[in-house]
């Protein structure tokens, strides 16, 4: 799916139909993250109007997903809880540092990454409804149906803002993708062998 080079691992969905109020707090505090990442890119680059008007608008999404699946914290009294550790993240954005260095702007890379990380949310949604298809949650279901759409157009927003912030010739921040998908997929596989947690990124 997207530019994902490794599937997730079928565990993952087990864990999370164990602990689905687990992976709701968790979900909750990741659209948070992502609208405090897309405002502080914003800040940060204020060279680039393209990226501030996209990522304000990109955050305000953000913010309403945080304020709807908090919603549904608080129909099934789940506490929202501090934020739990993202051994994911900061995995992705360390490697991506740690990456042969690019000739493009680091804010390339800081967008790109916020891409797959919207890809990867996107995909593990896309396990959460088929999760559900069977079961009574019709309506959660439905939920990150609309969810996973919304997600994959921000994956879009993010790599177009890359390629546009890359410049000519055209194609140079789809070439750093791949290299950082191909990251992402170890980074995935290696919290795959340990036991899958009941989070988003697990
Ligand atoms: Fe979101
Ligand atoms: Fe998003």
């Amino acid at each position: 799916m997207l530019c994902l080079t490794v599937p997730t691992d079928p565990a993952w969905a087990s864990a999370v139909m164990n602990d689905l109020d687990s992976v709701l707090a968790d979900h909750a505090h990741c659209e948070m993250k992502a609208a405090s990442n897309a405002l502080s890119l914003a800040a940060r680059h204020p060279e680039a109007p393209d990226v501030v008007l996209a990522l304000t608008d990109l955050a305000r999404e953000e913010i309403a997903h945080f304020q709807e699946v908090f919603a549904w914290l608080r129909r099934r009294g789940i506490e929202l809880g501090p934020p739990p550790k993202d051994p994911y993240a900061v995995a992705l954005r360390r490697d991506a540092v740690e990456l042969r260095p690019s000739p493009l702007p680091p804010l390339v890379d800081r967008l790109l990454v916020a891409a797959l990380i919207e890809a990867r949310s996107c995909e593990r949604f896309k396990v959460i409804v088929d999760a559900l298809a069977s079961g009574p949650l019709s309506e959660l279901r439905a939920f990150y149906e609309r969810l996973l759409a919304t997600e994959a157009r921000h994956y879009r927003t993010f790599v177009d803002l890359a390629e546009s912030v890359a410049g000519a010739p055209e194609g140079r921040a789809l070439a750093r993708l791949r290299d950082l998908a191909a990251l992402e997929g170890v980074i995935v596989q290696n919290l795959s062998r340990e036991a899958s947690r009941a989070t988003v990124h697990g």
